[in-house]
């Protein structure tokens, strides 16, 4: 599909349920190689549309180049990382998930795929990626994406965080309503001061990662 054919965008979000986890597995290209049910049903499309296809497919328009940058940074790198992330449906609907993004490698540390794992966003989670991704895109359109990356990292100076922080915050946001993350009273705090494996092996088991 190219660009010119993408579905148009209208104003209507689909609502994903709570226990629902969309899963998509692509080749080091980012080539889709396998969907779950719910990421077809949730998509629009047939899986055969979906399946040896650019993962652009399903690119909103309103998500920043920048984002985009960030995630293949990590995961060509063989880390792990999250973004937040609207997506568009075939019938132009959008929808917000919060996706996982894992690098799987072979006994040489070669790159055999990416999974993603996405899990609906909180409402007050979207309000702050709204403006800042709103921001990114209208400083992209006019500057391009050297100038949104110089944006987002002094958006992060200004707040005395970076990138993972942020998603950190946004992720215990998205789950401290009403889902007990077992870490105590102090979820953020408990959060940083835990190791990179088990902070991403609390995450996985959040996200359902196997
Ligand atoms: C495993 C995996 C899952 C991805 N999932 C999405 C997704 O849900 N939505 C999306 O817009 N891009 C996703 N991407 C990123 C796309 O490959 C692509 O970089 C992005 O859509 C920007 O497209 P563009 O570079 O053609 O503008 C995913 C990439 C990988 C490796």
């Amino acid at each position: 599909m190219t660009k010119k054919d993408r579905p148009t965008p209208i104003n209507e979000e689909i609502n994903i349920p709570n226990n629902e986890i969309l899963i998509s597995v692509t080749n080091p290209k980012g080539i889709i190689t396998e969907v779950n049910d719910i990421f077809i049903k949730i998509s629009g499309y047939r899986e055969d549309e979906l399946i040896g296809v650019s993962h652009n497919i399903i690119r909103h328009p309103d998500m920043p180049k920048i984002m985009f940058k960030i995630v293949w940074n990590h995961i060509m790198d063989k880390e792990n990382v999250m973004a937040v992330v609207k997506n568009l449906a075939k019938d132009g609907r959008y929808y917000w998930v919060v996706t996982d993004f894992v690098t799987r490698v072979d006994a040489d540390n070669n790159i055999i795929n990416y999974t993603a794992y996405r899990r609906p966003v909180h409402d007050e989670v979207k309000q702050v990626v709204i403006p800042l991704y709103r921001a990114l895109c209208a400083i992209e359109d006019v500057a391009g994406i050297k100038a949104s990356e110089k944006f987002l990292n002094d958006y992060f100076e200004d707040r005395g965080t970076n990138y993972d922080d942020m998603v950190e915050e946004i992720i215990v946001k998205n789950y401290d309503k009403g889902t007990d993350l077992g870490l105590g009273r102090n979820p953020k705090e408990a959060i940083k001061e835990m190791s990179k494996e088990k902070k991403q092996s609390f995450f996985n088991k959040l996200f359902g990662v196997k």
